[in-house]
């Protein structure tokens, strides 16, 4: 299968991770245009335009985003780069940050041409410290050749870059934990509304975007949003990573246009389908948050639309492949745990709801369970769904349902008589 690069594009060239090979390679074009022929008016344009969604998870209109910021009363206004990329299977912006930190400069400065930011930060995982190593160097870069700092390539507009390591919460992650974190207060949501566009970093106007999203930009401006729109589906315009990981033979980063192949033909085709000996059970599409699809759903093709009408979500695009390798009450165990460490436990659902689907999934893995069992475990997925600030608990209740409708028969293994425990 032959797919368009644009994200991708000279990934295979070592040298497009300095100024000089990106700028070889076309890079920083796009921002000379835009600062020299373009309002800022115009490049918002073309990204609302271009139906270019966010890459973060949830897939929001980011033209539209970038509108309520530039419209939002109060001043100064930020964007954010999410580089937190805390979703277990994901490692997209990873890829992008060690082949490509310039695309990702590029965009993120364009992004602040066309909303009016002064300033821009970059919050990066804790637990990449390369990928440190490589955006500070790109940054010290774009400051030495006058793409950030004073008067930008010679024109009016100024952008100062600050890169800013988190601590290592997957809460931070989620955009107004990722807020209070970076004003160095503990990383906890906070109530929505008001949302980050209106009062984000400082309670001012603040664009928090994904580094795929703000990668996919320069590509944008440089081309325009019609043809950005010639690869993808109308509702799901674009190219976009996807990650594959777990149980397949050649596990690894493809570039795809939206919504052209199957979630069946990227695990098959793509990454070599089951390892040596290997069922694969369930697919996992978008990161550990969305709810697992089972064989007869493998033909959903890749897009926001297609997923969504699964009762799924296309997530990050990060791909986990469940095989047999590992009994499914272990897996599940395993991933609910996740949740249960992580929750920042400000939410009662969220705290308590995690740690008690651990203990219920612990017990199945352990000594089996019966039909109490099940009810139990309904029971604290109702008292978690849709009541917390944020959607991790929902995440953890999300997928547990979907674990026990689609593998009842495989978590339920060692049906054990009430009177046996
Ligand atoms: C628990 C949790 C963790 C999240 N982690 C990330 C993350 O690591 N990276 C990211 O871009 N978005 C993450 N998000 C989504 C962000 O809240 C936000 O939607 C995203 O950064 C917006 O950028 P986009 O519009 O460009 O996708 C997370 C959300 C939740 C609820």
């Amino acid at each position: 299968m032959d797919f368009p690069k644009i994200l991708t594009a000279h990934m295979d060239d070592p040298d497009v991770r300095t100024l000089e090979g990106y700028v070889r390679v076309g890079g920083y074009e796009a921002l000379r245009m835009a600062l020299q022929e373009l309002s800022p008016e115009d490049v918002l344009q073309r990204v609302k335009d271009s139906g270019l969604r966010g890459r973060g998870g949830a897939g929001f209109p980011t033209g539209l985003k970038w509108s309520f910021v530039r419209q939002a009363k109060g001043d100064p206004k930020y964007v954010v780069v999410n580089a937190d990329e805390g979703e277990p299977g994901t490692f997209k912006d990873r890829v992008i940050i060690d082949h490509k930190p310039h695309m990702l400069l590029e965009g993120t400065i364009l992004a602040a041409y066309a909303m009016g930011a002064r300033e821009a930060y970059i919050y990066l995982r804790w637990e990449y410290p390369a990928q440190y190593r490589i955006l500070e160097q790109a940054i010290r870069e774009a400051y030495e050749h006058g793409y950030l700092g004073e008067r930008i390539l010679g024109t009016a507009f100024s952008l100062d870059l600050y890169l800013f390591r988190g601590a290592g919460a997957y809460i931070c992650g989620e955009e107004t934990a990722l807020l209070e974190s970076l004003e160095g207060k503990r990383g906890e949501p906070r109530l929505k509304p008001p949302f980050p566009a209106q009062a984000g970093l400082y309670g001012k106007p603040t664009a928090v975007n994904n580094v795929e999203t703000l990668a996919s930009v320069p590509a944008i401006v440089k081309h325009g949003p019609e043809w950005y729109r010639s690869f993808g589906t109308e509702k799901s315009p674009g190219t976009k990573l996807f990650n594959v990981s777990g149980g397949v033979k050649n596990p690894g980063t493809w570039e795809i246009p939206l919504g052209s192949i199957t979630l069946r033909e990227l695990v098959f085709d793509l990454a070599g389908g089951p390892r040596e000996g290997r069922t694969i059970l369930g697919i996992i599409p978008g990161g550990l948050s969305t709810p697992i699809l089972s064989e007869e759903e493998w033909d959903t093709p890749l897009d926001y639309e297609s997923m969504a009408a699964r009762g799924t979500f296309l997530g990050a695009g990060s791909v986990i492949v469940v095989d047999d390798a590992v009994p499914l009450p272990t897996l599940v165990r395993r991933a609910v745990e996740f949740y249960a460490v992580e929750s920042c436990s400000k939410c009662t659902p969220c705290r308590e709801g995690t740690a008690w689907l651990t203990r219920m999934f612990r017990k199945l893995e352990e000594v089996g369970g019966h039909g109490e069992d099940r009810q139990i475990l309904d029971k604290i997925i109702r008292y978690m769904r849709g009541k917390t600030f944020c959607p991790l608990g929902d995440s953890a209740a999300m997928i547990s349902q979907a674990f026990l409708e689609k593998y009842e028969d495989r978590l339920f293994v060692h049906v054990a008589s009430p009177g046996s425990r």
